[in-house]
Order: structure tokens, then C-alpha cells, then sequence
């Protein structure tokens, strides 16, 4: 290493940090290798930031260590959270992001203004004001997931319009800005109007929906890291952030793709409201339901089982329960495979997760094109803890809020099982015709407690 600058060093580990971070998520996108990226991107993100520390202009480093010690302080509890909560946590995350980023514009601001030039006038004002607008839109998101704020959408006559006219005057002043730098006033109005244009962005947007903005949000936080990298100079911060741009814009697409939703009705067609209303006709209609012993003679008389977890699994944690029941089924020569649906669960991969914990083999969890080829050659589909992801009604009710979006076509099996507490709905809060099915039997219970009945009684091992 012996010819470099410290300069010369620094370029060189963000370059590295820039491959981690591309590595990374490329790792991210499978279970197998998921593990890998995890630790790509932490290894990426630790030499940016102590790279940034031997930066020659830093003069002293009081600042930073209180900063930091703030910040773990507070990042540390927030990654413990359950699993459940972890989209609201993701939103505080980007919230945080976009704050920061936006102070840093601010202050960039007023170390320049009033000689600030045309051109870096444009950048910090674009970035300021998507910094702003996540930083409030987030905060809502987050509030909104915690059920801290109310989840239906908020809406009223003519609200894309006002929305629209209070961003369009964010625009206005950034350009004014941009046009004469010596109205700094201006400045802070800028800003006031782009972090009241995020609490108007996402208020008006159902619970149901609020996966979908966060990753739109953490796209967001992304760009105005990116437009940040061109403020200060970054090479790194401006790859770092069109990764996190990027990939948060993919990723709203597969869910808007997964949900059947387009973008502009997942952001004006407050979707929610038709959930509201649905809910309060839960039909007291006949099913036929099982015991668990019960269950697990059907089971047990199977060549080919489905199994499809959804929420309720997530909640009941019953992971390693139902790998014990994979385990018991397996051993008597039945093919087990896992049904995933994109969407199930409350945040993407949610099952994948959940399941890869327990350490079920990755190549028996199907994508949903892949194992509804399957069904109508199998003998169980047993429904754990899922509700929306197997509505037929997303098939055949035109009028239903969830009509068009893709399901696992777990109704095409022999028997469906399906084990939850209630007929309660689930978080679309409809009813699902498929209970009501002759060849569908509800097993009530906890996901948990009911798997392990089931495993009991096929003699496998239990608590
Ligand atoms: P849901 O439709 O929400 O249904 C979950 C079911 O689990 C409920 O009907 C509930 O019925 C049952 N349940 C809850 N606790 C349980 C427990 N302890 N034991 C057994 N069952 C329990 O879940 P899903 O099928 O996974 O669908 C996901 C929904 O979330 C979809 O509407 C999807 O669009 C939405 N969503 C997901 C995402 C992502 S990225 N995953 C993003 C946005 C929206 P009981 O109360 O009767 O037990």
C-alpha cells in the first residue's frame, strides 16, 4: 500500500464499501445467500463511515462520538423489536435517514448561502425537500403501522389538489431560491412546506397500503441520500443512495405487481376505506370444522402436502412447530412444500424469514406461479395462519377490494385445512368464501397450540 495518499486510502475503501453494498444486495435476493449479504452490507457500511472519520477535514471529533453514542443509543433498541413490528421500525429507520440527510442540506445551505451557486442551489433544494417530505411521510407511516394513528385513509374533497398545490410550492420556492440567492428567507418556508406536503402524502393512504409506501419512502430517502453525495462531493454516499433509491423503487413495484395495484392507486386510491366498510359484514354462515386428531389422520393419509403460511403464523410464532410437523410428515415418506405468497405475512419475505429460522429447507418453499401448478395434485393444502393470500374471492368477486390480486390457489387442492382462532377477517377484512368450501375444514385454534396437537398425535416430538 505503500505510494498512496490518505486521500488515495480513503477513495480506495469507499470504492470497496461501494462493491459491498452492490454485493450485497445482490446476496440479499435469495435465503440462501442471504446471511452473506447481511454481513456485505454491515462490512460496507463500517468502512464508509470510518473512512469518513480520517477525513482530513474533520477537525475534531466531540460532535461525532456524542452523535454516535446517541444514535446506537437509540438504533439498538430499535433493532430488537418483534419481528411483527418490523415495518414500523423500517419506517422510523427512513425517517431517520431523510432527517439526516436533511439537516446536512440545511446546514450545507447556510454554510454557502447567500454565495451559494444556480446549480447547487437545484440540489439542495430537490434534496431538502424529499429529505423533508420522507422525513414527515415516514413518521406518519410508522404512526400509522403502530395503529398510534388512525389506519383507514384520511381523505377529503380535493385533496390531490391541495396536496399537489403544496408541493408544487415547495417547487416554487426552491426555485425562487435558485433564481435569488439572497432571499434566504425563503429557506425555512421551503422547508416547513416540504415536511407538511409528507404528513399530506401519507395520511390519506389506507394501513393496508403502508408496505408499499414505505418502500416507496425508503426509495425516497435513497434519492435524497444520492442528491445529498452531490452536495458534499460523496462518490460513495451518491452510489449508496441510488442503491437504496433503486432497490426501494423495485421492490414497491413487486409488491404493487403482488397486490395487483397500481402506483397511482396505491397513493390516491385509498384503498383502505373499502376495507372499513367490508368489515362489519362477517357472515354467520356454516363451515365444517375438525379436531386436531382429526387433522392429522387426513394428514397422515396424504402423498402430497401444501402447506401455506400467512400472519397468523407470524403472530402465533409457530415456525418451529410447523418444522416439526414437516419433520413428522417427512419421515413418513409424504412430499411437503411451502407455499409463499409475496404479500403474506406484514412485510416482504416475511415467511421466508420465519421459515429459513427454523431452518426448513430453502428448496421447499414455492413462489406462488410455481406451487399453484401443484395444487390440483394435492391432497392437503393446510392453510396456517393465512387469510387474504387464499380469498378466491380476488378471482371472482369484481366488486371485491382485493379483485385481481394474485393468490395461492389453495381451494384447487383435495382438502383444505385451515387453521385459525376465528372466523374473524384478515388484514384486507374481508370474508373469505373459501371457508365455506365442502372440501374445507376450519381447525380453530392457536397456529401455534394446533400445530402442535397435530404433531402429537402423528407422534412426532413436542414440548
Ligand atoms: P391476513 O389476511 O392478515 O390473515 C391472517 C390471519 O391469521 C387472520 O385471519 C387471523 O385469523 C389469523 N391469525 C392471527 N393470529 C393467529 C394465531 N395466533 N393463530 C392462528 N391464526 C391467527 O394474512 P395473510 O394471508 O398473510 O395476508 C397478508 C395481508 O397483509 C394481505 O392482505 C396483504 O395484502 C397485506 N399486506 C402484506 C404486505 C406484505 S409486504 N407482506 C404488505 C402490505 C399488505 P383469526 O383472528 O381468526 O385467528
Amino acid at each position: 500500500m505503500t505510494g498512496l495518499s490518505p486521500q488515495q486510502l480513503i477513495d480506495l475503501t469507499y470504492i470497496v464499501a461501494a462493491v459491498l453494498f452492490i454485493l450485497s444486495l445482490k446476496w440479499l435476493s435469495s435465503p440462501v445467500t442471504a446471511r452473506h449479504g447481511v454481513l456485505a452490507g454491515e462490512i460496507g457500511a463500517a468502512l464508509a463511515v470510518g473512512a469518513t472519520l480520517f477525513n482530513p477535514e474533520l477537525v475534531q471529533y466531540r460532535w461525532i462520538v456524542i452523535a454516535l453514542i446517541i444514535g446506537a443509543g437509540i438504533g439498538v433498541p430499535l433493532g430488537m423489536v418483534h419481528m411483527t413490528a418490523v415495518p414500523q421500525r423500517t419506517a422510523l429507520s427512513h425517517a431517520f435517514g431523510a432527517l439526516s440527510a436533511t439537516m446536512i442540506g440545511i446546514a450545507e445551505y447556510y454554510v454557502r448561502a447567500p454565495q451559494v451557486t444556480k446549480f447547487g442551489m437545484v440540489e439542495i433544494g430537490l434534496e431538502v425537500i424529499i429529505g423533508s417530505l420522507t422525513f414527515t411521510g415516514s413518521l406518519i407511516a410508522a404512526g400509522k403501522l403502530q395503529e398510534i394513528l388512525p389506519q383507514r385513509p384520511i381523505t377529503y374533497r380535493g385533496q390531490n389538489i391541495v396536496s399537489l398545490s403544496v408541493l408544487g410550492t415547495a417547487v416554487v420556492l426552491a426555485l425562487i431560491l435558485v433564481i435569488h440567492p439572497a432571499y434566504m428567507k425563503l429557506f425555512p418556508a421551503m422547508v416547513g412546506v416540504a415536511l407538511f406536503f409528507g404528513v399530506l402524502l401519507v395520511t390519506p393512504i389506507g394501513g393496508a397500503d403502508m408496505p408499499t409506501v414505505i418502500s416507496l419512502l425508503n426509495s425516497y430517502a435513497g434519492l435524497s441520500a444520492a442528491l445529498l453525495g452531490f452536495v458534499l462531493n460523496s462518490k460513495v454516499l451518491v452510489v449508496a443512495g441510488a442503491l437504496d433509491g433503486s432497490s426501494g423503487f423495485i421492490l414497491s413495484v413487486i409488491m404493487c405487481k403482488a397486490m395487483n395495484r397500481s402506483f397511482t392507486n396505491v397513493l390516491f386510491g385509498a384503498f383502505g376505506q373499502e376495507q372499513v366498510a367490508a368489515a362489519g359484514h362477517v357472515e354467520a354462515r356454516p363451515v365444517h370444522s375438525a379436531t386436531a386428531d382429526e387433522a392429522a389422520a387426513i394428514l397422515a393419509a396424504a402423498n402430497k402436502v401444501v402447506i401455506v403460511p400467512g400472519y397468523g403464523m407470524a403472530v402465533a410464532q409457530a415456525q418451529h412447530k410447523v418444522r416439526e410437523l414437516y419433520d413428522a410428515l417427512a419421515k413418513r415418506g409424504i412430499d411437503v412444500k411451502f407455499g409463499i405468497h409475496p404479500v403474506a405475512g406484514r412485510m416482504p419475505g416475511h415467511m421466508n424469514v420465519l421459515l429459513a429460522e427454523a431452518d426448513i429447507p430453502y428448496d421447499k418453499l414455492l413462489d406462488m406461479d410455481v406451487v399453484n401448478g401443484e395444487f390440483p395434485q394435492t391432497d392437503v393444502a393446510l392453510v396456517i395462519g393465512a387469510n387474504d393470500v387464499t380469498n378466491p374471492a380476488a378471482r371472482n368477486e369484481t366488486g371485491s377490494p382485493i379483485y385481481g390480486m394474485p393468490i395461492l390457489d389453495v381451494d384447487k387442492a383435495r382438502t383444505v385445512m385451515v387453521i385459525k382462532r376465528s372466523m374473524s377477517p384478515g388484514f384486507a377484512g374481508i370474508d373469505n368464501p373459501l371457508y365455506y368450501l365442502d372440501r374445507t375444514l376450519m381447525l380453530f385454534g392457536d397456529a401455534k397450540a394446533f400445530v402442535g396437537d397435530i404433531v402429537r398425535e402423528l407422534g412426532g416430538t413436542h414440548q
